[in-house]
């Protein structure tokens, strides 16, 4: 196989998005706009303020870092996102629906339809191997009895 052939075999999801109005300027807006929505809504807001206490730029900058790599493949983000989440006891798979609607209409307010289509498949994609990481976690294969017995409240 020649590489134009691998080319097109490969999952359009390996390639940067061609879309010349994305950027990290506009992605940074983008994670703004969304952050700024997030912390408005009554279920989401107060986790998110128990959570960043102090400074929001530095998450802020990450979340842009993380984007600039799902979407214009930067290689920005060297983060690690599962952990970050299975520490948020409270949070629930229906938050989750919440999270994605708030940033589906901001996609939608910023973006061409095609492309925060393209923003709005990644985040689905993302929330549920996060929601998989959360909710529904194998006991650890070489634990022992007492172990999951205890983790299963016994
Ligand atoms: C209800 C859903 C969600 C909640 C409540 C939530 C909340 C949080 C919180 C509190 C942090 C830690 C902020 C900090 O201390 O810097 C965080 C980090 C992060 N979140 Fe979420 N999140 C949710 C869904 C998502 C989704 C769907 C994505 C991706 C599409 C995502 C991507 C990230 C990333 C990349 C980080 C940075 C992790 C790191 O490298 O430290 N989150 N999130």
């Amino acid at each position: 196989m020649n590489s134009s052939a691998i080319d097109q075999a490969r999952p359009p999801a390996e390639r940067p998005l061609a879309d010349p109005g994305v950027d990290r300027a506009s992605i940074g807006v983008l994670v703004r706009e969304f952050y700024s929505r997030l912390r408005k809504n009554e279920r989401l807001g107060p986790i998110f303020a128990r959570e960043i206490t102090g400074d929001w730029e530095p998450h802020l900058e990450k979340m842009t870092d993380f984007w600039c790599s799902v979407i214009l493949k930067t290689g920005d983000y060297h983060g690690r996102p599962v952990p970050a989440h299975l520490k948020l006891k409270d949070v629930t798979e229906a938050d989750f629906d919440i999270w994605l609607a708030i940033f589906g209409e901001t996609a939608a307010a910023l973006f061409a339809p095609e492309t925060a289509a393209v923003f709005v498949d990644r985040a689905e994609r993302i929330a549920k191997s996060l929601k998989l990481a959360m909710f529904f976690r194998l006991p650890v294969p070489n634990s022992s009895a007492t172990d999951i017995a205890t983790a299963e409240g016994g």
